[in-house]
């Protein structure tokens, strides 16, 4: 019995310090903040993400696509995908271990596409809707050139961080866990274009 419990005690030890050292090599990776780390969408933010776009992918007749940018272990992306079977769904990580969830739990799902890599690469001509949870200093230092990649009518939902070359189409209040958060949607349109140039 007590080999027993030595043995579990043992165990949880380890996944403590690889769960640790796991946080750090990530921390390192996300260059010390300016990149998201993982962890999952959470509470009533995730909640309105889903809404809001699925709000757009029931209203349309023709196949969309929808790009997940730092997908994560797929929390929005996969049940999007299982829900709109008629629409394309793609995910970028960069980060190994929520690529690896996300690839297990979209193995049977045959509109999803994912990519373990940097979506600042990414191809974004073809987007439809764009989900993101970035950061101050990741939309400060790459907003411009992100919003410049998408083409007009484009939907971004931007979790937690307001995207500051755009004027949001809605602002969303989310508060989850007691955290005042909210869900910000652009929509890429000539006016917003025209006043995104001013902004930049
Ligand atoms: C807050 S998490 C998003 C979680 C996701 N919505 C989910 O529910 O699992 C942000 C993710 O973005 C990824 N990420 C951050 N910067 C990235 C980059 N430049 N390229 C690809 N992935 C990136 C991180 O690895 C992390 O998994």
């Amino acid at each position: 019995m007590i080999d027993l419990i030595v043995c579990l005690l043992l165990l949880l030890g380890i996944s403590a310090c690889v769960a640790e050292v796991y946080f750090v090599v990530a921390y390192m990776h996300s260059r010390f903040g300016e990149f998201p780390p993982f962890f999952p969408s959470f509470g009533k933010m995730k909640k309105v993400c889903l809404e809001e776009a699925e709000q757009i992918l029931r209203q349309s007749q023709k196949t969309l696509t929808i790009v997940d940018l730092g997908c994560g272990s797929g929390s929005l992306l996969i049940p999007l995908a299982k829900k709109f079977p008629q629409h394309r769904f793609i995910g970028y990580d960069w980060d190994v271990v929520p690529y690896a969830i996300a690839s297990f739990r979209a193995r049977h799902i045959v509109n999803v596409e994912l990519f373990c890599a940097d979506f600042t690469q990414a191809d974004l001509s073809e987007a439809d809707v764009v989900l993101i949870f970035g950061g101050k200093k990741l939309f400060a230092q790459w907003g411009k050139k992100f919003v410049e990649s998408l083409k007009n009518d484009a939907v971004i939902v931007s979790e937690a961080f307001p995207i500051t070359q755009l004027v949001p189409e809605k602002e969303i209040l989310a508060t989850s866990y007691g955290m005042a958060l909210k869900v910000y949607t652009y929509r890429i349109a000539k006016k917003t274009l025209a006043k995104s140039k001013e902004n930049l």
